[in-house]
């Protein structure tokens, strides 16, 4: 059985769809403390596939819970999806004691299952972090669903040269158009962003900027603008998990893009396509 966190509800319904399996009833309730309780009402099933995307620290307590349940109500097999996985980009410790996030939480989730699932975390070396068999699952092709078939001479272009084999992949999977990247550079203090462009040519050119996660919109703002001023024709923004945190959507409309596609790793209003099936290959 497929049990879902209040996170990750339609990513878990389209990860039902798409296995033939059935979705357990769950129950997210809250004491007057604060603390969480997640229920699972109607479990029976030898295996369980439990899904949540850790967008926040309540999510990943749920998600500690619903591992548990899920033992106690008799599963033998727990595998872990996290479409989304929070604080992966900690994965390193920059200074004298700061922690390495990605590897504490790791830890805890693998306390709880057999194995895990995580869709395009940001470096697929976080895995390594699991104590349980663990690996990323590559859901960049689904990104060129939502696109318009008509898009002129498309460029695939990521905003740094890390997200580069997601703009090819995604590139792939609509079927033709060319790639680059841009040079990026953030300024950690302030959080602002700069790109450097490429040699791409992008004048009257439909662009399609495809990265794994839009958080501030910083990134990709900065990136439109570098486009519009080079006189894109459209431009897209693609990304696997929009976080779209604070004000990020207002930057990214401001900034004129002409649409936004995110899958439902993390479930927005831009949440155009389900990652899911990419998932359920690998169940
Ligand atoms: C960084 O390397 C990531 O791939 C993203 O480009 C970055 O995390 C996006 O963050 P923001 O939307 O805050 O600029």
């Amino acid at each position: 059985m497929i049990v879902s966190g209040s996170t990750s509800q339609a990513f878990a319904a389209a990860l039902a769809d798409a296995t033939g399996r059935d979705l357990a009833a769950v129950e997210y309730d809250r004491f007057p403390d604060g603390e969480l309780q997640a229920t699972l009402t109607d479990f029976a099933a030898d295996d369980a596939v439990v899904v949540g995307s850790t967008v926040s620290s309540d999510a990943h307590v749920e998600l500690l819970q619903l591992q548990d349940a899920v033992r106690e109500a008799g599963a033998n097999e727990v595998t872990t999806v996290l479409p989304y996985m929070g604080y992966a980009r900690q994965d390193a410790a920059f200074s004298d004691g700061e922690p390495v996030s990605a590897r504490a939480v790791a830890r805890a989730v693998s306390t709880g299952t057999d194995r895990v699932l995580t869709v395009n975390p940001h470096e697929t070396a976080v895995c390594d972090f699991f104590t349980v068999p663990a690996e990323p699952v590559d859901a960049a092709g689904r990104l060129a669903d939502p696109l318009p078939a008509d898009l002129a001479d498309p460029l695939f272009l990521s905003p740094d040269e890390g997200a580069i084999d997601l703009a090819a992949t995604t590139r792939d999977a609509y079927g033709r158009g060319s790639t680059d990247y841009f040079e990026k550079e953030r300024d950690y203090d302030t959080g602002a962003v700069t790109v450097e462009p490429s040699d791409a040519a992008v004048a009257d050119r439909d662009v399609v900027l495809v990265d794994d996660i839009v958080a501030t919109g910083s990134t990709m703002s900065e990136a439109i603008a570098v486009l519009t001023d080079r006189g894109a024709a459209r431009v897209f923004v693609t990304c696997v998990h929009p976080m779209l945190a604070a004000d990020a959507r207002t930057k990214l409309e401001r900034a004129g893009t002409t649409a936004i596609f995110g899958t439902d790793t993390i479930e927005r209003p831009v949440s155009a396509v389900s990652a899911a099936p990419a998932v359920a290959d690998r169940l």
